[in-house]
């Protein structure tokens, strides 16, 4: 088994098993980590138009790049390691009628390496901060913005930063968050439920003609529901809007840049397990 598709079936709870299902598993969600909706309005206000480039890592069925395309008219950029995601984004785009603008690739999100390509990236519910910003902060250009969208520890624990460990990460090197977004316990609660419906319905169909896999499925039910009780309890859902040192417009060297911290209205899917 592909080292890069157990990483990838980890990232949405799934065990290797299940690998092959994966199309099937997420039949019906479109978006697996975050709010399309609540990107789209981070990017409008940094002023993300057409004639800019965004790359979306760990893009999933695209989503958020499709949002993006659609109503800011940007290009967009996806990579996922799942090709039934990437077929799936591919074929919304054509559906949604901007595959001109949006571009979904298949293949490793750490090999797609174009430093300071983009003037806007995001990662949405797929790496840690650590290493999210680090992938995210080299895809774009001085003064561009990334966002990333990831949960924090409600305490210190090993593995998982806090709010504001993950603040003094975010900020290294000069550069700003502009928006910070909280999920609270009641949103949380009422997304993971209606992606809980969905996921098993498409588990109780999957298990149908592959009864071998009942146990794989149960598992794969029961971690999802066990990540949604902790997003709400010893985890919390956090999105930030960060740009990159270097730009000239005011926010280095004399612009001032506040915390503008927001809760979440409209907020789908999240099928991911807090990372320790
Ligand atoms: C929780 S889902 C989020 C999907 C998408 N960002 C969204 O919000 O709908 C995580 C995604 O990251 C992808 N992924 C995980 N590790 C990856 C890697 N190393 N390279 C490319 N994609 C990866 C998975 O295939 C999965 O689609």
């Amino acid at each position: 088994m592909n080292h890069l598709l157990r990483e990838a079936a980890a990232s949405v709870g799934a065990s290797p098993a299940l690998v092959p299902f994966l199309g099937l598993l997420f039949e019906g969600v479109d978006s697996l980590g975050s709010s399309p909706a609540r990107v789209v309005r981070m990017l409008r206000n940094a002023r993300v138009g057409p004639g800019s480039r965004v790359l979306d890592l760990g893009c999933g069925k695209g989503a958020a790049a499709i949002a993006l395309a659609q109503t800011l008219g940007c290009r967009c950029t996806g990579i996922d390691a799942v090709p039934e995601f990437v077929a799936a984004a591919n074929a919304a785009a054509r559906q949604r009628g901007v595959s001109k603008l949006c571009e979904f690739r298949a293949g490793n999100l750490r090999q797609f390496a174009r430093a300071g390509a983009y003037d806007a990236a995001i990662m949405l519910g797929v790496l840690d901060v650590e290493r999210g910003r680090r992938v995210l902060r080299r895809s774009v250009r001085p003064g561009g913005v990334y966002i990333l969208d990831d949960a924090v520890a409600v305490r210190p624990r090993r593995g998982c930063p806090t709010l504001d460990e993950a603040r003094r990460i975010l900020t290294r090197g000069g550069d700003r968050i502009e928006v910070e977004d909280l999920w609270t316990p009641q949103q949380t609660l009422r997304q993971e439920e209606q992606l809980h419906r969905q996921l098993s319905r498409n588990a109780a169909r999957i298990a149908m003609s592959h009864p071998r896999l009942q146990r794989s499925l149960a598992s794969f039910l029961q971690r999802q529901q066990r990540a949604a009780r902790e997003l709400q309890t010893r985890f919390q859902p956090v999105q930030w809007m960060v740009r990159k040192s270097g730009w000239r417009g005011g926010g280095e060297g004399g612009g001032r840049w506040g915390v503008l911290s927001l809760t979440r209205s409209n907020a789908p899917g999240h099928p991911r397990a807090p990372r320790e």
